[in-house]
């Protein structure tokens, strides 16, 4: 059944790629979605809904047309029919699909497909990670002054959240680490981590389907994750640090401010508080 999901993504997604697409606003004029987001994600929750039907999904689009966020105990598909929607609006050549499959709220398998490109990343819970069936390791780097870091500036706009964003990139800089990196897919960049080809990854402002099955990969190819104030890592925090290392991780969370946004399984209904904070 993986391969069906693959061969649909490829099907649909990179057969929209090169189209011009009907682009629709969400949380802010830069939080974009498109009827393929909508569709592959129908696709794909009814092909699982078929062989197993108590199960429950978290799906982007979903929860974007109103479905309640929760994650329980039942086993749970975490679903991201495209990754990087705002590249595959202008055909910038980053787009993936993200699922991950928990049971007791913890993630036991994830993939992201990155379908341009064609590199499937996967992992199983205690099973390693792996990249088109290669073994992945993250690069063991301790040092922040020799890491490369990758993160992405997301679909906030306000203020707070941009100057709090500018100078977290600025702060890094400053350190200095070699360089800064964004390549418009959550997903993808965590997964960079997950290789070696970056050494940590930082993002605030992001949702448990971006980074639920990512966030698997790296711990399985020797990476640590945790949130940016340096406690333990949560999905629904919306605030993640994925490093090759402890040292860098802890080094990046005394330097990484966070701006305040609600938690994913949080009531929508309640008002936001809070400086920035660590
Ligand atoms: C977005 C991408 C982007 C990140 C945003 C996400 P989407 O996901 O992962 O890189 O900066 O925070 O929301 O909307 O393209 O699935």
């Amino acid at each position: 059944s993986w391969f069906l999901f693959w061969f649909l993504y490829e099907f649909i997604v990179l057969s929209a790629f090169q189209q011009q697409k009907e682009v629709m606003l969400k949380s802010s004029p830069a939080d974009l979605v498109t009827e393929t987001d909508q569709r592959v994600e129908k696709i794909l929750i009814s092909a699982i809904r078929d062989k197993y039907p108590q199960h429950k999904f978290i799906g982007e689009e979903s929860v974007a047309a109103g479905e309640r966020l929760e994650l329980s105990d039942s086993p749970t598909w975490i679903i991201d029919p495209i990754d990087g929607t705002v590249n595959f609006v202008h055909r910038f050549p980053f787009v993936a699909i993200s699922i991950a499959f928990a049971v007791n709220k913890q993630t036991e398998f994830g993939i992201v497909y990155s379908c341009v490109e064609d590199k499937l990343y996967c992992a199983q819970r205690g099973g390693g990670a792996f990249l088109n069936g290669e073994p992945l390791h993250a690069s063991g780097q301790e040092d922040i002054s020799r890491c490369l870091v990758v993160t992405e500036i997301g679909a906030e706009r306000d203020d707070l959240a941009l100057s709090t964003m500018t100078s977290n990139i600025f702060r890094l800089l400053k350190l200095p680490v070699h360089g800064v990196r964004a390549l418009g897919t959550a997903a993808v960049d965590m997964c960079q981590v997950a290789t070696g080809g970056a050494d940590a990854y930082y993002h605030i402002g992001m949702h448990c389907w971006d980074i639920a099955a990512s966030a698997l990969i790296v711990q399985e190819a020797g990476g640590v994750v945790m949130d940016t104030d340096g406690s333990q890592f949560d999905m629904m925090s919306r605030k993640v640090i994925a490093a090759s290392s402890s040292a860098v991780a802890n080094r990046i969370a005394q330097v990484v401010q966070a701006f305040p946004c609600r938690r994913d399984d949080e009531d929508p209904s309640k008002s936001l508080c809070g400086a920035a904070s660590n």
